[in-house]
C-alpha cells in the first residue's frame, strides 16, 4: 500500500516482483501478481506464469499493454510464489486466486485447507465455476458468495465470516476491486507479519487489538506463564503501550509478507501476526481485529524493530546462497555464542533459559524434536547431552513423534529445533506437548517465527538469515547451541568440570578449524568431479559422526539428486555390506574417537570387498590414510565438535557435485526451505 508519495505500475510491479524473489526459497514452481487496473482500483489485472519468478518477471515485462507509467497514490498489490499442495504446478493453479472471471475478489493463500472440498461442492451447488486444482480457490469464490449475500459487511468482517469456515492452515492476502484501497490479511497455523514504512517516526509502539465480540470461550491457561523476555535477543522493544492512531497524516505503507526477508529493504518494523488475528488495511489506517477474545489473548501487538540487514539476504560475490552460507559458516559459529560463551572464565550463559535450568535438571527426560537438517543436529549432540546432563535423552522426527502419539508428562522437557521456527511438523509437536503441560524450549533462527512465540523459553541461534533450501548454517549453529545447553547443565558438577573445560576450549578453536576446512574447497571440488556422473553415494561413520552420515547423505541427495544414504557403520555388516563393491562410491568418517577401533573394522570390512572409500580423517593420521582411496583431513577437536568439522566438507562436496550437475543449487526441484504444511 502506497501511501507515501505517488508510485509508478512499473515500481509497484517491481517492488512486488522484488519481495516475490526474497521468499522465493520459500517455494519457487509458480508465481503470480495481482494489481490495480485502474487509478481507482476498480479493475483487477491477474498475471501468473508456472515456474520461477525470473518467468513472472519477463512475463511482466513482455506486456505491451499495461502502462507502467501510470501514477498511483494509493495502490493494493498483492503477490505470491507457490510450492505446490493441492494441484501441479502450472498458470492456472498459480496464485493469486480469484473469485471469477471479473476478477471481484482475489487472494493468495499460504498452508492446506483441509475442508476445501466440502466448501466446493457448496459453491458448486451455487453455481459457482471452478478453473483450478487448488484449495484456495474456495476462499476467492466464498469471499463473493458471502459478499453477494451481505453487501453491507465490511471487508474485514467478510474476511472474518470466511475464514469462520476454513479449516486447516493459512495466512491469506485478500483484494478486492469492490474495496479498492483496501487490503485484508489473516492467518492461523501459516506465519504472516506486517511490515510498516512510514517517513516520519512512527507514533506508537503497538497496535491494539479489537474484538468483534467477547466470548466465554476460554483457551485452556497454563501452568507455566511465557517469560515475556526469552527468544528475544534481536529485539529491541519498546516500553511505551501509549496507542495513537498510524498514518494519520497517510505517511505510511504497509507490507504484508510470510517471512522479514521480503520486507527488510523497504523497513525493519513489523508486527507478527497471531492465529485468527484479521489484519485491514483501509484509508491508510492499520487495524487488527479478533473475531472472539480468549482468556489468554493480549490486546494489542507490537511492533518490533528487526535487527536484520539487507547484505545479510544479499549473495554478495558467490554464486549461490547456499555457497555464501557454507563459507559464512567462522562468523557464524561466533554469532551462535556471542555473549553466551566466556572462553576465559568458562562459564556459559544462555539468557533465554536460564530461568528454566533448575526445571530442567529436575525433567524425567529430555525429547528433542525436528525434521530435516534440524533433526540431524539433535542426533549430532545426543551423546554428549546424555553424557552431561545424565538424563535420558530421545530424538524425535517431528511427523513420527505425531504418528506415534508418543507419551508426553508435565515432567518431560521438549526441544524443538527448527531453523525457520514454521515448520509445521514440528509446530504441531509443540502444540502436542505444549497441551500435555511438557516445558517447551524452542531452538529456532527465525525472530518471531511461530515456535519462538509457542515456546516457553528457548535459545536463538543467530547464524543470520538462511536463505539456500539445504541447510548448511543453520546446521552448525543449532549444533552449537545444543552443546552449550549441555555445559549450562552441568556447569555445577565438579566431576564434569574436567571434560566441560575441554569442550569450551573446543568451542574456542572451532572458528579458526573451520576457516582450514573451508581451505579444502579446491581438493572437495577435484573429487565432485571424479563422482558427478554417479548414480549412488554411501556416507558411512559412527558414534560422534553417526550425524554427520546422515546430514552428508541428505545434502548430497536434495542438492544432486544422486542417491544417497547415510549408513552408521555398526550396521554395515547387518545389510548396507552387500552394496559395496569396487564401482560403488564410498565415503567413510574415521576420526580419533572413542569408536576409532570399530570404525577402522568397517574401513577394512569395505576394503575388503574391493570397496574404495575416500575417508574424512583428522590432520596426520597416516594410519587411516592407508587404506584410502582418497582423504581429506579436518583439523582434530573434542570428540563431540568434531562433527562440525567432518560435514563441512560434505556440504562443499554436495554443493560442487551439483554445480557439475547443472542443478539449481539454491532451489532443488520440488523442496522448499520452509514446510509450513503436514
Ligand atoms: C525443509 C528444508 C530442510 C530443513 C527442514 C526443516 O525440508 O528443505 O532444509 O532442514 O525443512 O526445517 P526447519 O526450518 O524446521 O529447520
Amino acid at each position: 500500500l502506497n501511501y507515501l508519495e505517488p508510485r509508478t505500475r512499473q515500481e509497484i510491479l517491481e517492488c512486488l516482483i522484488k519481495g516475490l524473489q526474497r521468499l522465493e526459497y520459500r517455494g519457487y514452481d509458480s508465481a503470480g501478481v495481482a494489481i490495480d487496473a485502474d487509478v481507482e482500483g476498480k479493475q483487477i489485472e491477474i498475471i501468473r506464469r508456472s515456474g520461477k519468478v525470473k518467468m513472472l518477471e519477463d512475463t511482466i515485462w513482455s506486456r505491451q499493454d499495461l502502462d507502467l507509467e501510470q501514477s498511483f497514490n494509493s495502490h493494493v498489490g498483492i503477490a505470491h510464489t507457490r510450492w505446490a499442495t493441492h494441484g501441479a504446478p502450472s498458470e492456472k493453479n498459480s496464485h493469486p486466486q480469484r473469485s471469477d472471471l471479473t476478477n471481484e475478489f482475489v487472494v493468495v493463500h499460504n498452508g492446506i485447507l483441509t475442508n476445501y472440498k466440502d466448501i466446493k461442492q457448496f459453491l458448486i451447488k451455487k453455481d459457482h465455476e471452478f478453473e483450478s486444482d487448488t484449495d484456495t480457490e474456495v476462499i476467492g469464490k466464498l469471499l463473493k458468495h458471502i459478499h453477494d449475500n451481505h453487501p453491507e459487511l465490511t471487508f474485514r468482517e467478510l474476511v472474518e465470516q470466511v475464514i469462520q469456515q476454513l479449516e486447516g492452515a493459512f495466512a491469506l492476502v485478500c483484494k478486492s476491486k469492490k474495496y479498492p484501497g483496501q487490503c485484508v490479511a489473516t492467518r492461523r497455523g501459516s506465519p504472516l507479519l506486517v511490515g510498516i514504512k512510514s517517513k516520519t517516526h512512527l507514533a506508537t509502539d503497538y497496535i491494539p487489538v479489537m474484538f468483534s465480540k467477547d466470548t466465554d470461550k476460554r483457551t485452556k491457561s497454563e501452568h507455566r506463564p511465557r517469560q515475556p523476555s526469552t527468544l528475544s535477543s534481536n529485539i529491541k522493544r519498546s516500553d511505551t503501550t501509549q496507542f495513537c492512531p498510524l498514518g494519520e497524516d497517510k505517511e505510511v505503507e504497509y507490507f504484508f509478507a510470510s517471512d522479514a526477508s521480503a520486507v527488510i529493504e523497504h523497513t525493519n518494523r513489523v508486527i507478527f501476526l497471531e492465529d485468527d488475528d484479521v489484519a485491514a488495511v483501509s484509508d491508510g489506517n492499520l487495524t487488527i481485529h479478533r473475531m472472539k477474545r480468549t482468556i489468554d489473548d493480549t490486546t494489542s501487538r507490537e511492533i518490533i524493530t528487526l535487527k536484520m540487514e539487507i547484505q545479510q539476504i544479499m549473495k554478495g560475490n558467490y554464486s549461490s546462497f547456499m555457497q555464501k552460507e557454507i563459507f559464512e559458516q567462522p562468523e557464524s559459529v561466533i554469532n551462535t555464542m556471542r555473549g553466551r560463551v566466556n572462553f576465559d572464565t568458562e562459564i556459559v550463559i544462555l539468557g533465554g533459559i536460564k530461568d528454566y535450568i533448575p526445571e530442567i535438571k529436575r525433567c524425567r527426560r529430555l525429547l528433542l524434536i525436528g525434521c530435516g537438517t534440524s533433526y540431524h543436529s539433535a542426533i549430532a549432540t545426543r551423546q554428549i547431552l546424555e553424557e552431561l546432563t545424565e538424563l535420558p535423552v530421545m530424538v524425535e522426527l517431528a511427523s513420527d513423534f505425531l504418528d506415534r502419539n508418543t507419551p508426553i508428562f508435565r515432567d518431560d522437557v521438549c526441544f524443538f529445533i527448527s531453523q525457520s521456527g514454521e515448520t509445521a511438523d514440528t509446530l504441531m509437536a509443540l502444540r502436542y506437548c505444549r497441551m500435555r503441560g511438557a516445558l517447551i524450549v524452542g531452538i529456532t533462527n527465525t525472530v518471531g517465527s511461530s515456535i519462538c512465540r509457542e515456546s516457553h523459553c528457548g535459545v536463538h541461534i543467530n547464524a543470520g538469515p538462511e536463505i539456500g533450501v539445504a541447510s548448511t548454517k543453520a546446521y552448525t549453529s543449532q549444533f552449537i547451541s545444543l552443546i552449550m545447553f549441555a555445559l549450562v547443565m552441568c556447569d555445577d558438577r565438579i566431576s564434569m568440570q574436567p571434560r566441560r573445560s575441554e569442550i569450551i576450549q573446543g568451542l574456542r578453536a572451532l572458528p579458526e578449524q573451520i576457516k582450514k576446512v573451508l581451505e579444502l574447497d579446491e581438493q572437495v571440488y577435484d573429487l565432485a568431479q571424479k563422482m558427478y556422473q554417479q548414480k549412488s553415494l554411501l556416507v558411512m561413520g559412527r558414534g560422534y559422526n553417526s550425524a554427520t552420515c546422515l546430514e552428508g547423505a541428505l545434502k548430497i541427495k536434495e542438492l544432486t539428486y544422486m542417491h544417497s544414504e547415510g549408513i552408521i557403520s555398526g550396521e554395515l555388516k547387518h545389510g548396507p555390506l552387500a552394496l559395496v563393491d569396487k564401482a560403488m562410491p564410498v565415503i567413510m568418517i574415521v576420526t580419533r574417537d572413542p569408536v576409532y577401533p570399530k570404525c577402522m573394522n568397517a574401513l577394512q570390512q569395505v576394503t575388503a570387498r574391493d570397496g574404495r572409500p575416500v575417508i574424512i580423517c583428522e590432520k596426520d593420521d597416516t594410519e587411516t590414510q592407508k587404506h584410502a582411496y582418497l582423504s581429506l583431513e579436518v583439523p582434530h577437536n573434542v570428540d563431540c565438535l568434531q562433527g562440525i568439522l567432518t560435514v563441512i566438507p560434505l556440504q562443499l562436496l554436495s554443493y560442487h557435485i551439483a554445480v557439475l550437475r547443472g542443478c539449481n543449487v539454491d532451489c532443488p526441484r520440488n523442496l522448499a526451505k520452509s514446510v509450513t504444511v503436514e
